[in-house]
């Protein structure tokens, strides 16, 4: 068993292997009983390189094993550079991923599979390219996500259509070998859809969450020049082979949230991964020796109003530990309501006394109270402001403030935090992912700030978070 040096910003609630880059979550499916989340992964260092496709699965989403890489480049074949992006589909006793075939000779990475036998525990690459060739007026084409529907197997492709229009392309298949094009599902061209953040020029990783005749298409939306921008989120419903969408939304409001994948529960449930990357320095993470990891496992559910909803999957309350945190009261200036843990779920319901008063919540990680991560509401703005720009003393971590709405006289949130990420979820089912790195060890300190008239109200609790249990049949042993 290796064993790892402490290091306080590896998460223990968050699924991510000891080491080496990790990125988008792939292939996710429920299988013989487990649910089985792939992730793009480079084994031999902490950058993006040599992409395979690491593997966890688990029974009911706390415990986990470490399966062995799932898939590996073939020297010299369709896949030589790199297994990049897909998704995986469960056809009786197969487990099939479908992925982009990466070759850094060609710009399309075709569609290519390979299929397990055994549960995932090994996978058999076909070898060949399952649709070798991107329609005609394509300018990228990577990462299919395949489903089943009335009868049929479909399968989206992300794409960018050469007139500026990033596209999502519709094919068909009776078996999940012959497949047919039947066009662009969706196509748009780059809209605003936050400050400094539009739906993109291209889309990587089309995700589709469907019920009752609605859908919500979930893109990651991808700029030639800037690389990967943000998530983006249309809802409508299909009409003969094409998605009808109303205007783009955020699906999450942080800067650090991308390339989510979403897995159709036995239950009905509509469960999605992020992949949240490192917000510091390159120095740093070469130190570290890791990069990124995926965020919790979220519920997502299609609202009336077409808004697409994520809270952590309702399991995750198992992971609370100790109460840390109960309480409750008014204050016009600081309120110190306890300590955490590196690692804690917290639940909060924040109400200004009166109109134009201000307030939030501060997590101090130094003990002089000089770093701390803020969350801040601006009632005129009607949004919560989570503010990172004090959360490392360490130059080398990114700072920044991002807004999430949230109209209403009083806001009740959720935070996880687990050592430098954070994720907060809001009762209207917005959610704003983003890194920190706190130099400061836990305990932590949670305090409530009122400021203005009347001063703020608030009633906070808070769990220390139990780590996952990580098992590895992948050869080395997590910490
Ligand atoms: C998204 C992405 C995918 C690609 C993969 C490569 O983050 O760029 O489009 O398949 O990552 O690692």
């Amino acid at each position: 068993m290796s064993v790892l040096p402490a290091d306080p910003h590896r998460p223990v609630a968050h699924l991510r292997p000891p080491r080496n880059w990790i990125n988008d979550p792939n292939g996710l499916a429920f299988h013989d009983g487990h649910y089985h989340v792939c992730f793009q992964y480079n084994p031999y260092g902490p950058e993006h390189a040599h992409m395979h496709w690491g593997h966890f699965r688990s029974p009911d989403l706390l415990a986990w094993e470490e399966l062995p890489v799932a898939l590996t480049p073939t020297p010299g074949g369709e896949d030589a550079d790199g297994c990049f992006s897909g998704n995986a589909v469960s056809d009786g006793d197969r487990l099939v991923a479908f992925y982009s075939a990466f070759r850094t000779d060609r710009w399309a990475q075709p569609v290519t599979t390979a299929e397990s036998r055994d549960n995932g525990v090994t996978w058999t690459p076909r070898g060949s390219l399952l649709i070798p060739d991107p329609p005609e007026g394509t300018t990228m084409y990577r990462d299919p996500y395949v489903w089943r529907e009335a009868g049929r197997w479909r399968m989206l492709v992300g794409s960018a259509l050469a007139d500026g229009r990033a596209a999502a392309l519709l094919y068909e298949s009776a078996d999940l070998e012959r497949w047919e094009y039947r066009g662009p599902f969706l196509d748009r061209a780059p809209q605003p859809v936050a400050p400094g953040a539009d739906t993109g020029l291209g889309w990587e990783c089309p995700q589709y969450l469907h019920t009752d005749g609605r859908g919500a298409l979930i893109l990651s939306a991808w700029d030639p020049e800037l690389g990967p921008r943000r998530t983006v989120v249309h809802s409508g419903r299909e009409e003969n082979g094409r998605f009808r969408a109303g205007a783009p939304a955020l699906l999450d409001h942080g800067p650090d949230f991308y390339a989510p994948a979403l897995l159709h529960a036995p239950d009905g449930r509509w469960l999605l991964w992020g992949w949240s990357w490192e917000a510091r320095d390159p120095e740093w993470v070469r130190e570290a020796g890791w990069a990124g990891l995926l965020t919790l496992p979220r519920e997502v559910t299609l609202a009336d109003d077409g808004s697409v909803r994520q809270r952590p999957a309702a399991e995750l309350l198992a992971l609370r530990g100790g109460r840390a945190v109960t309480a409750a009261g008014v204050t016009d200036g600081t309120a110190v309501l306890g300590t955490v843990s590196g690692s804690f779920d917290l639940t909060a319901r924040l109400e200004p006394r009166a109109p134009g008063a201000a307030g939030g919540l501060r997590l101090v990680t130094s003990a002089d109270g000089g770093e701390y991560l803020d969350l801040r509401l601006d009632p005129a703005a009607g949004e919560l402001v989570v503010d990172r720009d004090h959360a490392s003393l360490d130059a080398g971590a990114h700072g920044g403030s991002y807004r999430v709405p949230c109209p209403g006289a009083s806001v009740e949130l959720r935070l996880v935090v687990d050592r430098s990420v954070a994720e907060v979820y809001l009762p209207s089912g917005r959610t704003l992912t983003l890194r920190f790195y706190p130099t400061g060890g836990a305990p932590w300190r949670i305090e409530a700030r009122g400021g203005g008239e009347g001063g703020l109200g608030y009633a906070v609790s808070a769990w220390d978070l139990r780590p996952y249990t990580v098992r590895s049949l992948a050869g080395a042993a997590p910490d």
